[in-house]
């Protein structure tokens, strides 16, 4: 198998690189650019630790290739923080005490960031329904909601 090129641009930095076409999308991530806030758990599609939004949408990158988001913008954990300081989800989880393990809250943070990039002020059904993909075995889910509501009155009163 030989290597292609591709230009794929993540947090906002576009990276030219040959790589494998069987590459996924979470390797390229973690292992190519060393972002290793990008989780990996099940591997299969089933638990959302390895969320990632492309083109505004959120995916599993641990099922995509990286081939496939060729000329996509990718944001990661490692993007939502802006200019040094914690994005208004990312202290809402903090001051909800929505994080126990950690393991879950990158993909949690990015499937709630790509809901609230569309719909800032989503109600509790919503919300499920955006992290229905994200699989939580610490938390039991009501901080992690407490804490998007909270983001979102911190986001509509800037
Ligand atoms: Fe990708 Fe579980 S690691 S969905
Ligand atoms: Fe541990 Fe969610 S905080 S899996």
């Amino acid at each position: 198998m030989f290597n292609i090129k591709v230009s794929i641009n993540v947090n906002g930095i576009n990276y030219c690189r040959e790589i494998d076409p069987t590459v996924r999308l979470i390797d390229f991530l973690r292992d190519e650019l060393k972002l290793k806030g990008t989780k990996e758990g099940c591997g299969e599609g089933e638990c959302g630790a390895c969320t990632v939004i492309v083109n505004g949408k959120t995916i599993n990158s641990c099922l995509m290739l990286a081939s496939s988001v060729n000329g996509k913008n990718v944001i990661t954990i490692e993007g939502v923080s802006y200019k040094g300081k914690l994005h208004p989800i990312q202290e809402a989880f903090m001051e909800v005490g929505a994080v126990q393990c950690g393991y879950c809250t990158p993909g949690m943070i990015l499937s709630a960031k790509a809901l609230l990039d569309k719909n800032p002020n989503a109600n509790e059904e919503e919300i499920k329904v955006a992290l229905s993909g994200n699989l939580c075995r610490c938390t039991g889910y009501k901080k992690i909601i407490q804490a998007i509501l909270l983001a979102e009155s911190k986001l509509n009163n800037k």
